[in-house]
């Protein structure tokens, strides 16, 4: 009887460092399969693989923007990458995929909290995207970095209210 008490007692012990939900060391559920198929932390792996050439593409562009000569030929092709991917943003954070995964991820709990909110800001970004895009093709530079400017802003928004904050 003893033995069995102080199993419990060990076992109670362990729960509250490894099973508290503010713990640090909270369970790892990388190894979970998601419906589409991936495991968790490959998801999130690969949608912050897309969100790093998300940032590149969209440096490019503010780079040639500031450049004092702006270069259509290595604008064009950054913006269609911002386009494919903002297309797709709304995709990449399935549920399982947040904070409570033990995986490293910037991503708050408030996307599954607040869905309508983030899929609005994702749907937002594929918009200014879409319309980046449109204005790129021909060569009104001013028009060109009003909409850099409004798709930059796009991304702050969401960034605002479901990425974490830097230290
Ligand atoms: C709908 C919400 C949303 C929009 C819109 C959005 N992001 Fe993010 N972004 C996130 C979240 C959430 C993370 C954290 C993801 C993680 O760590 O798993 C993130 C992370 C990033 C990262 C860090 C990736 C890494 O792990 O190193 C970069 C860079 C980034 N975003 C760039 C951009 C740019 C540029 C835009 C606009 C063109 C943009 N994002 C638009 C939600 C968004």
């Amino acid at each position: 009887m003893k033995s069995i008490s102080v199993l419990a007692a060990i076992a109670a012990i362990t729960c509250l460092s490894a099973c508290g939900g503010e713990s640090p060391a909270a369970a790892n559920h990388g190894d979970d399969p998601l419906p589409n198929g991936m495991t968790v932390k490959q998801q999130i792996e690969a949608r912050q693989k897309n969100l790093k050439d998300l940032g590149a593409a969209m440096k490019t562009v503010g780079d040639q923007m500031k450049s004092g000569a702006p270069s259509l030929d290595e604008i064009r092709p950054a913006v269609q990458t911002m386009k494919t991917h903002a297309a797709e943003i709304g995709n990449w954070f399935p549920a399982g995929t947040g904070p409570e995964s033990g995986i490293k991820t910037e991503a708050l709990s408030k996307i599954w909290e607040d869905q309508a909110g983030f899929q609005a800001a994702a749907q937002k970004l594929g918009e200014e995207a879409n319309k980046l895009s449109d204005v790129v093709t021909g060569d009104d530079l001013a028009a060109i970095g009003a909409q850099v400017g409004v798709t930059g802003g796009a991304c702050k928004n969401c960034h605002d209210n479901f990425r974490q904050k830097k230290e």
